[in-house]
């Protein structure tokens, strides 16, 4: 029997070494997503749950439907039933305040997810993608695709950012506009118009819809007489697919460049028919797995891998992070990053 039991010891011990979440077996995380109407999230969700469940973590996963109290009463159900760890990502990073504050009286440590939770004591670490990076990648393709550095131009540019409740769309924004800004003091971009500040060009929720209405009223008063749009930044693919649509049905000049976020399968679609020039490739498996990661060594006690503790500051505190890289991805790269690699199969880009 003593045998026996030392011999489980050794194995159990073992077992952690290879494997830390061994001892979290059975414990319980909460995954907050904001919505199910972007592919992205229902991606982040699945991969998460899966990979949570195969260490052994029974998982509640929830989706918000872009609606900030149905996710504040969805996290706090989570606390309720036993929650041993949350993971949020946000619809408003400063709205989950009186959800985060009770998982911090419930000693519940909280990682927020791809967007920082604002304005609260209660975040323990954020696990994303080097933001600033997916707008200097975007930023850095129009310089090179236009040889701005070379060409007179002036070029014609119309910049559709994100949603002024996440903190990642001033990143997404300052990352390509720091770029881009002198070249448009310069006067070789010129934004007809005239919309260049984040919250003139901004898209409440990300909604395609709303990037679309905008775009087809830019269209209209800009370049309904001809002028050709050279360039058009959006910091996203939901966005992206917006102008699209408006350019589709409004425009006859000749086809901007277009840059995105994310390679969903509608946009990857586009890119690969000549209707987007560009997106930026988030591989939400690594992101999920990272996240998996740091929840185990949370719950074990362990060292937790974080790479980044200065940039993100959410008024409260600077928030321990790990940034994972984002990578440029177009039409000539698509297979390697999304076919062969499994994220997605041919078919699904049919
Ligand atoms: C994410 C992007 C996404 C956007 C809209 C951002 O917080 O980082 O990947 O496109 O939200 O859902």
């Amino acid at each position: 029997m003593k045998k026996l039991m030392a011999l489980s010891l050794a194995t159990v011990l073992a077992a952690s070494l290879m494997a830390p979440a061994v001892f979290a077996e059975g414990e319980k995380v909460g995954v907050s997503m904001p919505t199910k109407d972007l592919q992205r999230w229902n991606q982040d969700g699945a991969n998460m749950q899966a990979e949570l469940e195969a260490a052994g973590f029974e998982v509640d996963l929830q989706y918000a439907s872009n609606d900030v109290q149905t996710q504040l009463s969805q996290i706090e159900n989570m606390i309720s039933s036993g929650a041993n760890v949350l993971v949020i990502a946000a619809i408003e990073g400063s709205s989950l305040g009186e959800a985060l504050d009770m998982a911090k009286e419930n000693d519940i440590p909280v990682i927020a997810y791809d967007r920082l939770l604002m304005e609260s004591d209660a975040v323990s670490y954020y696990a994303t993608f080097d933001n600033y990076m997916v707008g200097t990648v975007q930023g850095q393709y129009i310089i090179d695709t236009l040889d701005l550095e070379n060409a007179d131009g002036p070029f014609n540019l119309e910049i559709t950012a994100g949603d002024p409740g996440d903190n990642n769309a001033g990143y997404f924004y300052n990352g390509a506009m720091d770029l881009l800004k002198p070249y448009i003091e310069e006067g070789k971009l010129v934004v007809k118009s005239g919309q260049v500040e984040f919250d003139d060009v901004a898209t409440p929720t990300w909604a395609t819809e709303v990037a679309q209405s905008r775009a087809e009223n830019i269209l209209s008063s800009n370049y309904a007489d001809g002028t050709n749009v050279d360039v058009w930044l959006c910091s996203n693919d939901s966005t992206a697919l917006g102008v699209e649509n408006a350019l589709a049905a409004n425009y006859s000049g000749e086809y901007p460049i277009i840059t995105g976020q994310d390679c969903d399968i509608n946009n990857t679609k586009n890119m690969i028919a000549g209707k987007q020039s560009m997106s930026v490739f988030k591989d939400t498996r690594t992101l999920a797995s990272q996240v998996v990661k740091m929840v185990g060594q949370i719950l074990n006690g362990e060292e937790v891998d974080v790479n980044d503790t200065e940039t993100y500051d959410n008024g409260v505190l600077v928030v321990p992070s790990y940034l994972c890289e984002p990578v440029f991805a177009d039409a000539n790269n698509y297979k390697e990053l999304l076919i062969d690699s499994g994220y997605y199969t041919e078919d699904q880009l049919q």
